[in-house]
């Protein structure tokens, strides 16, 4: 038994939580529906060695001041932008994320919000549940083809290689970019290296964005790139909301600068419900679900649970990206 408290922030998969009250002596949960405010999540990490947390918190120097007994933040993602790494480095702190159990899943959202978006999924179920089907017409609810185009990854990491395997099924001619031209992955799912964005944009049909939230990828994407890219291509980002510049989206969006977008991430999150984005009907936009199925839920859960009892048993975090120095 681990002699400490852990504090969770959300409630989760209860075998996830039983596995940590097998663990460690207490086991503090955060009960409500709606997320700590900072106030809250410094009082209640205080005086515990462990902190699980999820990508909507914000994990911040303040808040490691205010929890000195601290050994690990185990974050419930594989993106862990919402820490910070150094302020937790230079206080001893490791910091671990969910690798290698939601790429698949996330691949999957992208191919949905793909589709969702090229074949006007989204708008032509809300038109039939508003009682306008009214007849079927040849030149109603038109959408473009996702097979036989041209898929620009941007990232061709885990989820982009995912990504870029289900394209395949659809006949698609896949390119990618990166820091790093990929030769073994670039082989192995059959895609060409575009070493300049721009380049990228200008031959993709759809883009999907599947980067890291860093300083480099901050607004990676704006006014330029969405001039850069063809009037009948797609957006797709299940990266980060920041990645995007969201006022020049909405400005490519209306002013059919690009064809349309499809987006499980904002920047801020949630997004305001009047945000004028909300009203584009070329625009699907999901509420951040990327790895929202009930198995990789349970499989992020337990590999975020394993992560802080091996960091407080005296072991190595399996997915430390954090480690003290
Ligand atoms: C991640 O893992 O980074 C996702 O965004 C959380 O679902």
């Amino acid at each position: 038994m681990i002699n400490g408290r852990v504090f969770l922030t959300r409630a989760f998969a209860p075998e996830a939580i039983q596995r940590l009250r097998d663990e460690f002596s207490e086991v503090d949960v955060w009960e409500p529906y709606g997320p700590p405010t900072p106030a809250e999540l410094a009082q209640r990490t205080a005086g515990c060695i462990a902190l699980v947390t999820m990508v909507s918190d914000r994990v911040d120097a303040a808040l490691l001041d205010a929890a000195p007994t601290l050994k690990v933040v185990a974050n419930l993602a594989v993106g862990y932008n919402n820490v910070d790494i150094a302020a937790a480095a230079a206080r001893g702190i490791v910091v671990t994320n969910t690798p290698n159990v939601l790429e698949e899943t996330t691949a999957d959202m992208a191919f949905a919000l793909m589709l969702g978006v090229a074949r006007r999924v989204v708008v032509s179920d809300a038109d039939t549940r508003a009682g306008n089907w009214g007849l079927w017409h040849p030149t109603l609810w038109l959408g473009n083809d996702v097979h036989g185009t041209t898929l620009g990854i941007v990232g061709l990491g885990t989820i982009g290689s995912a990504v870029a395997r289900r394209a395949r099924g659809f006949d698609m001619r896949i390119k990618y970019t990166g820091r790093n031209r990929q030769p073994e992955t670039e082989a192995a799912v059959g895609a060409e290296y575009v070493p300049n964005l721009h380049d990228l944009l200008r031959q993709s049909d759809f883009i999907s964005l599947h980067v890291p939230l860093t300083d480099a990828t901050r607004d990676l994407i704006g006014a330029t790139e969405f001039a850069a890219m063809k009037p009948t291509a797609y957006l797709i980002n299940t990266s980060r909301g920041d990645v995007v510049n969201t006022d020049e989206l909405l400005a490519a969006l209306q002013s059919g600068g690009i064809a349309g977008a499809g987006i499980d991430v904002t920047a801020p999150e949630p997004i305001a419900p009047d945000h004028p984005l909300l009203k584009q009907s070329n625009l699907v936009i999901t509420p951040h679900i990327g790895s929202a199925t009930h198995a990789t839920r349970r499989r992020m859960a337990m590999l975020a649970v394993e992560n802080a009892i091996a960091a407080c048993s005296g072991g190595l975090a399996p997915n430390a990206v954090g480690l003290a120095p």
